[in-house]
């Protein structure tokens, strides 16, 4: 019987093809490191230090791989519910990514793009933010998009709101119009989204553009999902049958 996480015996054994189709752009909903630390008898803090460390791991293996971008959902609007000391704790933790893995980042060629409200953040991460992103613009080996302060109805109000203000009239508003004035508007949708620490849910992460992504869920909790993990999920991708509304040329 194939398992909760393995729906079909095929995507059980998918094995990963350096020449099959690759994803684009990658999404991942990096979750679990609570969950993570607390089952080693350690603080929650502990978690989010080895989940923020593990990004570096992923990110060279998505290059690797030959991903051209990936966003990783880093700290959710609604995240701010947290209890204070969480929420201080995941702030000085992207404050010090930045700061310790800049320089590394902008010589592999990563670009950094940051997807989400500056607002409500405070002023010293929002100069780091905007820094980072102004000096990795021309790289072109992969881009990190980072969702940070991010999330998918915030972005699409936002996305509605720069319409109005450019007073575009209604019968020009398309969905290339709105996909246009999202954050990170120069990135094609993302072909797969992959949810660690085992639930199936978007949690408002990429709603508008996960129209058709391939959607990937896995137990593994953040900070253990390593090079062969992500290879794993884009093996599945490959073994996935991508219809968009259509139907297979062969049953036509
Ligand atoms: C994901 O891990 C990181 C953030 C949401 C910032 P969690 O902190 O949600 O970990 P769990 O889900 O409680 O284990
Ligand atoms: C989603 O995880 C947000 C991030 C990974 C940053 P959550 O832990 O916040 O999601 P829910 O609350 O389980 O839906
Ligand atoms: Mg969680």
């Amino acid at each position: 019987m194939p398992g909760l996480f393995s729906r079909t015996p095929k995507e059980a054994d998918a094995t990963y093809d350096a020449s099959g189709i690759i994803p684009v752009h990658v999404g991942i909903i990096m979750d679990g490191n609570g969950r993570w630390a607390r089952a080693r008898g350690m603080p929650r803090a502990a978690g989010h230090r080895a989940g923020t460390k593990n990004i570096r791991r992923v990110l060279i293996e998505a290059v690797e791989i030959g991903i051209k971008a990936l966003t990783v959902y880093a700290f959710s609007t609604e995240n701010w519910a947290r209890p204070k000391d969480e929420v201080n704790h995941l702030m000085r933790l992207i404050s010090q990514g930045i700061q310790d893995e800049l320089d590394e980042l902008d010589a592999r060629g990563v670009r950094i793009l940051h997807s989400g409200r500056l607002a409500g953040v405070s002023p010293s991460l929002q100069e780091e933010i905007r820094g980072a992103v102004a000096r990795t613009k021309d790289n072109d080996v992969i881009t990190l998009n980072v969702a940070f302060n991010y999330g998918g109805r915030a972005e699409i109000v936002d996305a509605i709101k720069a319409i109005m203000r450019a007073g575009v009239s209604p019968e020009d508003v398309t969905e290339e119009l709105v996909s246009q004035h999202l954050y990170a508007s120069d990135l094609p949708d993302p072909d797969l989204i992959i949810r660690t620490g085992g639930e199936f849910r978007l949690s408002n992460f990429l709603i508008w553009q996960a129209a058709y992504a391939e959607f990937y869920s896995t137990p593994t909790y953040w900070p253990d999902f390593d090079e062969a993990e992500l290879r794993k999920a884009v093996a599945v991708f490959q073994h996935r049958d991508r219809r968009f509304g259509k139907i297979k040329d062969a049953e036509r």
